[in-house]
């Protein structure tokens, strides 16, 4: 093989690896779902440990490769003598079991540290405690200390270890913030555990990393995490009703639109005192009786909304939260997202006597949009 020829074949090769890298990077080391831009103590290990890893099997790579390389070049034919024939080489064959064994101990030595240091769980007391539930296709975050319930938006605080109690309620799902941590499994009657750990606030993108049905790409959530005084400020707001509604204006028609066809699988009120148990027990039942009839079950389980006006996006994290796109959500969430339970269960898309009119819809999203604690704290953060 001539000079000319080796680089045409090892070049290209080159690029397509490099090119290859960088897709499977997403195109930038700090896009919002880049693992590269670390933003915690338990992405950072698993970075450190990618990287370990990576530069160790380009090593690998380069020396095997090259090798080949230099083998067909240096032993290639040259005429029509036979070569020696030859039965093993015990050397080489040491050789080559020896060091591959001795590569997996060097990768092992730190991988198994690192699965040690997250599964090791920090001191509960001072810890924050979320339990994280997987639907199809949201998430449910719940506080059982703080006794606050939410969805699609997991708060927490900066620089403070947080202990995620990861279940599922229907299908395996999978719960991942690539900048904080991840990926863990979201298994049904089985709880997973994951400690996380911002170091900076900000908005952080979350996503559903295991295939769990036709929404499962779109089955996002944020993660909002605040300065100290901020989550403090979060936790007062999520006790905090929202201002009284003047009677007849749109907010309060919506009102009465939203307790006659949305209340019974979404609750908004869990401000109130003793909401959180209730909301745990309104979630089990909805479950139930969608599993007694999961073709044409009126009741399903699905987000709670209160203080929805204060949310971040629609649909898990899909789009921006403005009167537009929840107008377009409410009048076929199909616009967004397919497949969702709410489209498929709910009368108001089955059933020919209860569809809405589009001012109706316009008034349930307006209602949803004035659901803010009455004292507004406004969250600045941007994306990450
Ligand atoms: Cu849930 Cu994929």
């Amino acid at each position: 093989m001539t000079k000319k020829k080796l680089k045409q074949i090892f070049f290209p090769l080159f690029n397509s690896f490099l090119f290859i890298f960088f897709i499977s990077c997403g195109f930038g080391f700090d896009s919002p779902m880049s693992t590269f831009d670390a933003q915690g103590p338990v992405a950072q290990l698993q970075k450190d440990l990618f990287l370990f890893v990576f530069w160790l099997a380009v090593v690998v790579f380069i020396l095997v490769e090259g090798a080949i390389l230099y083998a067909s070049y240096r032993y290639r034919q040259k005429d029509e003598k036979l070569p020696a024939q030859i039965h093993g080489n015990t050397k080489l064959e040491l050789m080559w079991t020896i060091l591959p064994s001795i590569i997996i101990v060097i990768i092992a030595v730190p991988t198994v540290m690192g699965i040690w240091k997250t599964q090791v769980m920090p001191d509960e007391e001072n810890s924050i405690i979320v339990d994280s539930i997987g639907h199809q296709w949201w998430f449910e975050f719940r506080y059982p200390k703080e006794e606050i319930v939410t969805a699609n938006e997991l708060h927490i605080p900066e620089n403070k270890d947080v202990i995620v109690n990861i279940e599922s309620q229907d299908v395996i799902h999978s719960f991942w913030i690539p900048k904080i941590a991840g990926k863990v499994d979201m298994i049904p009657n089985h709880q997973n555990k994951l400690w996380i750990r911002a170091d900076n606030p900000g908005i952080y993108y979350g996503q559903c990393a295991e295939f769990c049905g036709i929404a499962h790409a779109l089955m996002k959530f944020r993660v909002v995490v605040h300065t100290k005084e901020d989550f403090e400020k979060w936790k007062n707001d999520m006790r905090t009703p929202p201002a009284a509604l003047n009677p007849g204006s749109d907010e309060d028609e919506g009102r009465k639109l939203f307790v006659g066809n949305c209340s019974m699988c979404h609750t908004n009120d869990s401000y109130k005192k003793a909401a959180y148990h209730k909301e745990i027990q309104n979630q089990n039942n909805r479950w139930e009786e969608w599993k007694k009839d999961k073709e044409y079950s009126a009741i399903v389980s699905a987000p709670n909304l209160t203080h929805f006006g204060d949310r971040l996006t629609i649909g898990a994290g899909l789009k921006d939260n403005n009167l537009e796109t929840l107008s377009s959500w409410i009048e076929n969430p199909d616009n967004i997202k397919i497949g969702t339970r709410m489209k498929n269960h709910a009368a108001i898309y089955n059933s020919d006597d209860q569809f809405l009119t589009s001012n109706e819809i316009d008034q349930i999203a307006k209602y949803l949009l004035s659901l803010k604690p009455d004292k507004v704290n406004v969250i600045t953060y941007t994306n990450k």
